[in-house]
C-alpha cells in the first residue's frame, strides 16, 4: 500500500537555526530520492522563516552558504521585547500552520520562534518534534532555558544530541518512546562545509597568521544588554588584545549596545582589535578552525570548536553544552569577574594547541538521517 506522503513543516526564524534544519531537509530529500527503502513511507516538506533575523548578513547570507532552499513561507515579524515577539511570532504563525495542515511541525534549537511554532502547533492538535532536545543550562534567567523547558513539555518527538539531555528528559518526566537520541545536526552542517571553509582561508584573506589570533563573539542579553557589564567586557577584549589579535564579528544586538554604551569607538581605535559586520557560516567557520582560540557566550560555538579543534572560552557561568567541558575542550569563565577571561586565555596560550577535536558521542555527520528515519517509523505508526 502507498501511503500519502507524511507532510512536514519546518519552522526556523535565526541564524543557529538555518544550519541546524538544513542537513534535515536534505535528508528528507535523500529518502524521498532513495529507491528500494523498506516501507511506502514517503515526504513532502516546506519551509517557514519567521523572520526573526531579517538583515542579510544574519539571514539571506546562510541560506546561501548552506545550500537551503529558499523558504516557502516568510514572515516578517522581526524584533521586540521577549513577550511582543513571541505574540507578534505566534500571531503570524497560527494561520500558517492552519492553512499548510502538517502532519508535523520540525522546529530546532532553543530561539523564541521555536518556542512560539511548538506552541501555536500543540494548541491546533498537530504533533511537534523539537531537535536539540533535553538541552539545559540550569539557567532560568536565560529567555532560551525558558523557551527549551516548554518546547520539550509540549514536543512530541523529542530529538536529542547526548545520553545526557536524553536522561533530563527522563528526570522531567518528558521521556516516552519517541525520544530519540541522534547526535547533533549542527555538526552535520559543519561535516559538510568545514572543507569548504578551509578552503576559504578567511584569516589569510584578513591578513592573518594561522593560530595567530583570538576569535570573539558575543551576544547574550546577560553579557551586552547591560552597559557597565558590557563595558567591562570590552575591557578584557582590550587587555587579551595586549597579549593576541582579537577579531570580533559584532552580532547585531551587540552593535547597537557597544554604540550606546561608548565602547564601540574604544575598541575600534584599538590596535590589536578586529571588529567586523556579523560573518556567514562558511567565512565564520574559517576564521574558527584557524583561530588561537574562541571566546563566546554562543551555544553552537562551543560545540562547533569543540569538533573543529580550537579551544574554548566560554564567557558565561553555565552552559548546555557540558559535553563540552568533560571533553577539555571548552572552560567556562566568569564575564562579570574580569580577570577570569584573562586567565583562561593566558591558560590557552601557555600551550600547544592541539590538531584535532573532540567529537562527543554521535556528533558523526549523520544525526539527519537518523531523524528522518525516526520521523518515517512515527509516521508509519500512525498509518
Ligand atoms: C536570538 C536568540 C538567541 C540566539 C541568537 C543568535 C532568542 C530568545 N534569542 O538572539 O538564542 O543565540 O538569536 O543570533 O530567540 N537585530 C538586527 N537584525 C536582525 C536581527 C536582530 O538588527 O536581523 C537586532 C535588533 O536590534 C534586535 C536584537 O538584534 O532587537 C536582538 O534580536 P533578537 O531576535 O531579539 O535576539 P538575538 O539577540 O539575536
Amino acid at each position: 500500500m502507498t501511503l500519502a506522503p507524511t507532510r512536514l513543516l519546518h519552522v526556523v526564524g535565526t541564524r543557529p537555526n538555518f544550519m541546524k534544519v538544513a542537513p534535515v531537509m536534505a535528508a528528507v530529500d535523500a529518502w524521498n530520492g532513495a529507491k528500494g527503502r523498506g516501507g511506502d513511507v514517503s515526504f513532502r516538506q516546506r519551509l517557514v522563516h519567521t523572520g526573526q533575523h531579517y538583515d542579510a548578513a544574519m539571514s539571506t547570507v546562510f541560506f546561501n552558504d548552506l545550500g537551503l532552499k529558499e523558504p516557502d513561507i516568510y514572515l516578517d515579524v522581526r524584533s521586540g521585547s521577549q513577550a511582543q515577539q513571541t505574540a507578534h511570532l505566534m500571531t503570524a504563525l497560527e494561520p500558517i500552520i492552519l492553512s499548510e495542515s502538517p502532519d508535523l511541525v520540525i522546529v530546532v534549537g532553543d530561539v523564541n520562534s521555536t518556542l512560539a511554532a511548538a506552541l501555536v502547533a500543540v494548541k491546533l492538535g498537530i504533533p511537534v518534534a523539537h531537535i536539540e532536545s533535553g538541552l539545559r543550562s540550569g539557567d532560568r534567567k536565560m529567555p532560551e532555558e525558558i523557551n527549551r523547558m516548554v518546547t520539550d513539555r509540549v514536543s512530541d518527538l523529542l530529538f536529542t544530541t547526548s545520553v545526557a539531555a536524553s536522561r533530563t528528559l527522563v528526570r522531567e518526566g518528558v521521556a516516552d518512546d519517541w525520544t530519540f537520541f541522534v547526535g547533533n545536526t549542527m555538526i552535520d552542517c559543519l561535516e559538510t562545509t568545514l572543507p569548504v571553509a578551509m578552503r576559504r582561508a578567511k584569516a589569510a584573506e584578513l591578513g592573518l597568521s594561522s593560530h595567530g589570533y583570538a576569535l570573539v563573539t558575543l551576544h547574550r542579553p546577560s553579557n551586552v544588554d547591560d552597559t557597565g557589564q558590557l563595558g567591562r567586557l570590552a575591557g578584557v577584549l582590550m587587555r587579551v588584545s595586549e597579549r593576541i589579535p582579537v577579531v570580533f564579528p559584532v552580532h547585531a544586538r551587540t552593535a547597537g549596545r557597544l554604540q550606546a554604551a561608548g565602547s564601540l569607538h574604544e575598541l575600534e581605535q584599538m590596535p590589536g582589535v578586529r571588529l567586523l559586520p556579523p560573518l556567514g557560516y562558511i567565512d565564520f567557520l574559517s576564521l574558527m578552525s584557524d583561530a588561537r582560540f574562541v571566546v563566546t557566550d554562543s551555544g553552537g560555538i562551543q560545540a562547533e570548536s569543540c569538533v573543529i579543534g580550537t579551544p574554548c572560552i566560554t564567557a558565561r557561568t553555565t552552559t548546555e553544552w557540558t559535553e563540552t567541558l568533560q571533553a577539555g575542550m571548552n572552560v567556562l569563565a566568569d564575564p562579570y569577574d574580569p580577570k577570569a577571561i584573562l586567565a583562561a586565555a593566558d591558560t590557552v596560550l601557555g600551550r600547544e594547541r592541539l590538531d584535532g577535536g573532540v567529537r562527543p558521542e554521535l556528533w558523526d555527520g549523520h544525526a539527519a538521517e537518523r531523524i528522518v528515519a525516526a520521523i518515517a517509523q512515527w509516521g508509519t505508526s500512525r498509518s
